[in-house]
C-alpha cells in the first residue's frame, strides 16, 4: 500500500512539474490559452503587445514564450521584406513573390469563387514568408474616380464589396494569416487622407460606407481591422470612439484588434480609452524619427503606461486590448497546425491567371474581337511593357515573374510590331511634366507612321502606379487619361481606324474616342499573369466575362461626388485664413481639412439611376463574345420574403459566363431613396444552347433603409419592384411586389 501511494505522490508530483501551461496546450481551448496567457502578463508586458517594436512587428511576451506578430502589405500579394525601422527595402534575395490582381479585377469577376481562391493563395504566399496579418482586402467605396488607391478596392457598391471580401478573408485566415480589412472608415481618397474631417449622413455612413467593413467582420470573420488616417466627426478613425467602441466593437461583436494605419494614432488618452489596440507607425508621437528607434514613444509605449499607472485607464481596458491582441497572435503565429505556405508556384500562376480572365470588362466590339491570326499588328502604349507591379504605394509587389501584354500578344500571334506611343517617368515618383514635350512627341510621330503600315493596332495604355495617377496618398488630377494618350490615339485612329484598345487602369476615365473605336477592353492591374490573360481574351482563347465594379461617368462633373464643388470633393479648409493662422501647415495643407459627402446615399450607379445621368458605361455592365437571352422573370412570396426566378440562355455559338443581376427599389417611401440597389447577383457558366434557371431570394432586410430618427434599419410597407438585370440599366424583367403591413 505504501509503495503504492509513494509512486502515487510521485506522479502527481511528476506530472505536476511537466504539467503544461494552459496557454502552451495547443488541445485547450483558444480563449482558455489566451485568457491564461493573460493572467500570466504584467502590465508592462501587456503595454508592449499594443505598440510597434519594429516598422512591420509588434511584440509578443517573450518571457512566456509568445512570439511576435509580423504583419505585411498588401491586399495584392506579400510585399518584399522592409527595414526595421525605415521604408526603404531590405533587398533580400527571397522574397519575390506571385502579383495577383488588384482587387478591383477581383470584384470585376463578380465571382466569390475566385474571391476564395485568391485569398487561398495570397494566404499560402504570406503564410511562406512568415507573416501572420496580411494588410488587406481594402473594402473603401469608390465614391470618386479621382481617388488614387481605387485600384486596391472593391467598388462602387457595398454589397458587391462586402460578398467579394468575405471568400478573400475566410480562405486567408486558414492559412493563419489574419486578414486586416482597410482602412475602417471613408478613406475614400488620397488627399489630405492624414486629417480630412469627412461629413457623412449616417444614412450614408450605414447603407454606403460601412456595409462591407460589416460583412468582412460578421461574416468574413476577419481578424484585424485597420483604422484609417482620416477623421469622422473630427475625431480620427484609429481612436473614434463611436467607429470602433460603438459600432465595430459593440454593435458588431468584432472580437479581433483594431491596428492603426502606419502613423494613424494621434493621442494617447485616445488610444487608451477609444479601442485602439496596436499602434504601428510611421513616426512616433512628433519627437522623435524612425531613425531614432523611437517605438517606446509611441503613444500606445511609455505614454500609455504611465497613463495606466496614474490611475487612468481601468484594468479591463488594459486586459481588452491585451487579450484582443493575444487572440490574434493564439489565431496566428501561436497556430501550432497552421500550414507551411508556398509561393510562385504554377497554382498560384493559374489562379492569378484566372482571377485576371475573368475581370477583364470588354465594353465595345464591333466584330473585330476576338482578333483573327495573320495580321500585321501593331502593339502601341507603355502599359505593353511597363512592369506594373512597381509603384502604387504600399501595395507595390517585386515580382518573381512578370508577363506583359506585348510579351503575350507576341507569342499570341507572332507577327507583332511595337511603339511606345508616350513615355510616363519614374515609378511611383514620375510625374507627366518630367518628360520633354518633344520627347513625347516624337513617340507619338513614330507610333503613328507604324501604325499606317499595320493590320491592326492594339493600343495598350490607360493610367499606371505613379503619383497622381493610380498610387497611394495622391490623387488624380485630370479624368482624361495622361501623357498625351487623348491625341495620340486621335492620331492613330486617323491613319488605321481598325484598332482595339486594351487599356489597363485601376480607375474609370474619360474616353473622347470611343465613338471611333472598333473595341474596348477595360482592364485593371492584373500582375504577374495580366499580360498572358489579356492575349487570352483579345484571341478569343477566353471569352470576356468581367462586368464593371464602378460607373464610367461621360465626364467627372457627371459624378455624384463632383456635383457640388469643393467642399464634397477634395473638401476644404474649415480652419481661420492662412494670415490668421498660428505657423499654418508648412507643405501649404489645409490645418483642418473638411469634406461634406453631399451626394450622401446617391454613389455611382444610384446617382447615376436617380438623377436620371447617364454613365458612359454603368455599373455592372460588361459584353461577352457571345450572347445570353434572358426569359420572362418570376416573382412570388416564400414565406419569409420573395423568390425571384429567371432563365438565363447562351444564344451564341461558344460558351461563356453570365454575371446575373437582381436589383430592388422601393416605389415610395418617407425618405429619398435610390432608384435601385444591388441586392444580389450569381456568375453561371453556359454553353451554347443552354439554360440555366437564376434564382435570387429577397429578405426584409433587402428592403430596409437606415432611419436616423430611430437609429434602426426600417422596411416601410408599400410597393417595391425586383430588377432583373445584366448591368444596372440593362434590366430584362421588372418585377413588382408588396411589402404588407
Ligand atoms: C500605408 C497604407 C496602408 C498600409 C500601411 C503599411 O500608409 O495606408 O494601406 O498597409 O501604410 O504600409
Amino acid at each position: 500500500m505504501k509503495f503504492l501511494l509513494l509512486s502515487l505522490s510521485l506522479l502527481t508530483a511528476s506530472s505536476a512539474v511537466t504539467q503544461t501551461p494552459i496557454y502552451l496546450d495547443v488541445n485547450a481551448p483558444l480563449e482558455d490559452r489566451v485568457e491564461d496567457a493573460l493572467s500570466r502578463m504584467t502590465t508592462k508586458e501587456k503595454v508592449a503587445l499594443s505598440h510597434a517594436q519594429s516598422k512591420f512587428s509588434s511584440a509578443g511576451c517573450e518571457r512566456l514564450g509568445i512570439p511576435e506578430l509580423w504583419m505585411s502589405d498588401g491586399p495584392h500579394g506579400v510585399r518584399a521584406e522592409i527595414n526595421w525601422n525605415d521604408w526603404g527595402y531590405s533587398n533580400w534575395g527571397s522574397d519575390s513573390v506571385t502579383a495577383f490582381p488588384a482587387l478591383t479585377a477581383l470584384a470585376a469577376t463578380w465571382n466569390p469563387e475566385m474571391a476564395a481562391l485568391y485569398g487561398k493563395s495570397v494566404g499560402e504566399e504570406a503564410r511562406y514568408r512568415e507573416k501572420d496579418v496580411l494588410l488587406g482586402p481594402g473594402v473603401n467605396i469608390y465614391r470618386t474616380p479621382m481617388n488614387g488607391r481605387n485600384f486596391e478596392y472593391m467598388g462602387e457598391d457595398p454589397y458587391l464589396a462586402g460578398v467579394m471580401a468575405v471568400p478573400y478573408i475566410q480562405e486567408l485566415q486558414k492559412n493563419g494569416v489574419a486578414a486586416c480589412v482597410k482602412h475602417f472608415a471613408l478613406n475614400d481618397q488620397e488627399q489630405w487622407r492624414g486629417a480630412v474631417n469627412v461629413n457623412v449622413s449616417d444614412r450614408a455612413l450605414y447603407e454606403i460606407y460601412l456595409p462591407a467593413f460589416k460583412r468582412a467582420v460578421q461574416d468574413g470573420g476577419a481578424w484585424s481591422i485597420m483604422g484609417a488616417y482620416n477623421r469622422i466627426w473630427n475625431q480620427h478613425c484609429c481612436h473614434n470612439e463611436r467607429l470602433l467602441d460603438d459600432i465595430l466593437k459593440g454593435e458588431w461583436g468584432f472580437d479581433g484588434a483594431v491596428i492603426t494605419d502606419w502613423g494613424g494614432c494621434h493621442d494617447t488618452r485616445e488610444a487608451a480609452l477609444n479601442g485602439l489596440d496596436i499602434e504601428m507607425g510611421s513616426f512616433t508621437n512628433g519627437l522623435t524619427s524612425e531613425a531614432d528607434f523611437g517605438f517606446n514613444d509611441y503613444y500606445l509605449a511609455d505614454p500609455y503606461y504611465n497613463l495606466i499607472e496614474a490611475g487612468e485607464v481601468n484594468d479591463s481596458i488594459v486586459n481588452d486590448k491585451a487579450r484582443r491582441v493575444l487572440r490574434l497572435i493564439f489565431r496566428t503565429a501561436m497556430d501550432q497546425s497552421k500550414p507551411f505556405g508556398n509561393k510562385c508556384t504554377p497554382e498560384h500562376y493559374a489562379a492569378a491567371k484566372q482571377i485576371g480572365d475573368e475581370s477583364i470588362v470588354l465594353l465595345k466590339n464591333n466584330g473585330i474581337l476576338p482578333l483573327a491570326p495573320g495580321k500585321r499588328i501593331l502593339v502601341v502604349g507603355e502599359n505593353a511593357t511597363r512592369r506594373l507591379t512597381d509603384g502604387g504605394g504600399s501595395s507595390e509587389l517585386k515580382v518573381k515573374d512578370y508577363i506583359s501584354p506585348l510579351q503575350a500578344i507576341t507569342e499570341a500571334y507572332g507577327n507583332v510590331d511595337y511603339a511606345m506611343g508616350y513615355k510616363s517617368g519614374r515609378p511611383m515618383y514620375g510625374r507627366a511634366d518630367e518628360i520633354p514635350q518633344a520627347v513625347q512627341d516624337s513617340l507619338r510621330a513614330q507610333a503613328v507612321a507604324k501604325a499606317a503600315n499595320a493590320d491592326v493596332v492594339i493600343f495598350v495604355g490607360g493610367l499606371n502606379k505613379n503619383s497622381f495617377q493610380d498610387c497611394e496618398a495622391t490623387d488624380r488630377q485630370s479624368y482624361n487619361l495622361p501623357f498625351g494618350q487623348d491625341q495620340l490615339i486621335e492620331e492613330l485612329l486617323a491613319v488605321n481606324p481598325n484598332m482595339i484598345i486594351a487599356n489597363i487602369s485601376g480607375n474609370a476615365y474619360a474616353m473622347p474616342w470611343i465613338d471611333k473605336v472598333p473595341a474596348v477592353l477595360h482592364s485593371s492591374y492584373l500582375g504577374t499573369m495580366g499580360g498572358a490573360s489579356m492575349a487570352d481574351v483579345i484571341s478569343g482563347k477566353v471569352n470576356p466575362s468581367g462586368k464593371l465594379p464602378y460607373s464610367i461617368p461621360v465626364k467627372l462633373e457627371d459624378c455624384g461626388a463632383h456635383a457640388f464643388g469643393e467642399k464634397s470633393y477634395p473638401g476644404y479648409d474649415a480652419a481661420p485664413s492662412a494670415e490668421e493662422r498660428p505657423g499654418g501647415d508648412v507643405y501649404g495643407n489645409p490645418v483642418d481639412p473638411q469634406q461634406d459627402y453631399m451626394e450622401d446615399i446617391l454613389v455611382g450607379y444610384r446617382w447615376h439611376d436617380t438623377k436620371k445621368i447617364p454613365a458612359l458605361f454603368p455599373f455592372g455592365y460588361g459584353m461577352s463574345y457571345t450572347t445570353y437571352d434572358y426569359g420572362k422573370g418570376s416573382i412570388a412570396e416564400n414565406g419569409s420574403g420573395w423568390t425571384v426566378s429567371v432563365p438565363v440562355t447562351n444564344v451564341g455559338n461558344v460558351a461563356g459566363q453570365e454575371i446575373v443581376q437582381l436589383y430592388v427599389g422601393d416605389d415610395k417611401a418617407s425618405v429619398l431613396r435610390p432608384v435601385k440597389e444591388l441586392k444580389g447577383f450569381e456568375k453561371i457558366a453556359l454553353a451554347p444552347g443552354e439554360t440555366k434557371i437564376v434564382s435570387f431570394d429577397i429578405t426584409m432586410d433587402d428592403l430596409k433603409f437606415y432611419d436616423e430618427a430611430s437609429k434602426s434599419w426600417v422596411a416601410e410597407p408599400g410597393k417595391f419592384k425586383a430588377y432583373v438585370g445584366a448591368s444596372s440599366t440593362d434590366i430584362r424583367s421588372t418585377l413588382p411586389f408588396e411589402l404588407k403591413k
